[in-house]
């Protein structure tokens, strides 16, 4: 057995959603990641600042007591967001960010963005205040593969963006392509991304191979072995623009297991042990404290969290979480498709 003790780690992409299956979720969550920045997808979105604090206080009360967990809000952009409404959140510290979602790239996405010209105004606003934008990196066109979407996203999208504001802080959220991690990585400073542990674990055949296997459908969709293997050398590469976002987006099974079935993977209750997996893999295990709980406060410029969690590496492979109930059905919890020998130290 050998332990690993690590700074305590944060998500810097959830989904928490809201009501019962909030309650139901967040604990999986809370006892291992110190803070979280909070997707604010629900229907309707999080939008205003009066939004996201009564999110967070919702939030603040389903958490049981016992846990130390700081939820970081964050606001859905639309075409009609109020620059001003933004900015005064961010000086009371309400928002932490705010995430553009291409209208009708994922879940709950309809009010996004059709035209960036249109959000032009609150993009400047938030160079100017150092409000990091959180892009959902997909473009939607049916005329493109759903394959090439973040590829062609990055020429299309974030590189005019990019260009147009210069200072404008972005996390490319959840990336999915070797593309991706070599554009991050040789960008500037005011360019990170996080990565989930499912798309550092599966490819494509996970969904696809001897049957479809709605439980792997997630947006952006894994892509073929050549780009997880990029994602898993930039996570475990020790570059601190690369940082942990678990994406974790719980769906009811009833709601995954149909014919136009929910996208999203639920990986909160094994996220760390399946990363403590990944990085022992790649005799990296020194980098997952970088990855998991410093890289992503430093961009967010916080401080790290003071206190520590400890991984134990069992000697032989450690039984996988049972899906969790909700009043609307069970939750299936991410299987990694492999054996998992950690576990957290409780
Ligand atoms: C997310 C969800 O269910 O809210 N789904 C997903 O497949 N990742 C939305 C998102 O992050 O794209
Ligand atoms: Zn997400």
């Amino acid at each position: 057995m050998t332990r690993l003790t690590i700074t305590r780690p944060d998500d810097w992409h959830l989904h928490l959603r809201d009501g019962e299956m909030l309650k139901a979720v967040l604990p999986h969550s809370a006892s291992w990641a110190g803070r979280a920045i909070i997707m604010p997808n629900l229907v309707p979105p999080v939008v205003t600042g009066n939004d996201a604090s009564a999110y967070r206080a919702r939030i603040e009360q389903a958490l049981p007591d016992g846990y130390d967990f700081t939820p970081l809000m964050v606001l859905y952009l639309t075409q009609q967001s109020d620059p001003a409404d933004i900015r005064a959140a961010h000086e009371k510290g309400v928002i932490q960010a705010v995430k553009l979602y291409p209208a009708g790239a994922t879940t709950n996405s309809a009010s996004g963005v059709k035209d960036i010209d249109a959000v032009m105004p609150v993009l400047e606003m938030m160079a100017e205040c150092g409000i990091p934008l959180l892009v959902h990196g997909e473009v939607t066109h049916d005329s493109v593969d759903i394959f090439d979407r973040e590829a062609v996203f990055i020429d299309t999208v974030l590189t005019p963006l990019r260009e147009r504001l210069p200072s404008l802080r972005i996390v490319m959220e959840h990336i999915t392509t070797e593309q991706a991690a070599t554009y991050v990585a040789a960008a500037d400073s005011n360019l990170a991304a996080t990565i989930t542990p499912h798309h550092l674990i599966i490819n494509r055949n996970a969904i696809l191979a001897g049957g479809i296997k709605p439980h792997y459908y997630c947006l952006p969709v894994a892509k073929r072995e050549t780009h997880r293997l990029a994602l898993v050398k930039a996570a475990t590469s020790g570059n601190e623009k690369f940082f942990l976002g678990t994406d974790s987006a719980p769906h009811t099974d009833p709601l995954k297991l149909q014919a136009c079935g929910c996208a999203g993977v639920f990986n909160a209750p094994n996220t760390l042990a399946c990363l403590a997996q990944v990085f022992e893999q790649e005799n990296a295990l020194d980098k997952l404290e970088g990855f998991a709980s410093m890289n992503g406060p430093r961009f967010y410029g916080l401080g790290v969290n003071e206190t520590h969690i400890t991984l134990i590496r069992h000697d032989t492979p450690q039984p996988a979480p049972a899906p969790i109930e909700t009043v609307d059905g069970q939750v299936t919890v991410f299987d990694p498709l492999m054996e998992i020998y950690w576990t957290i130290d409780s």
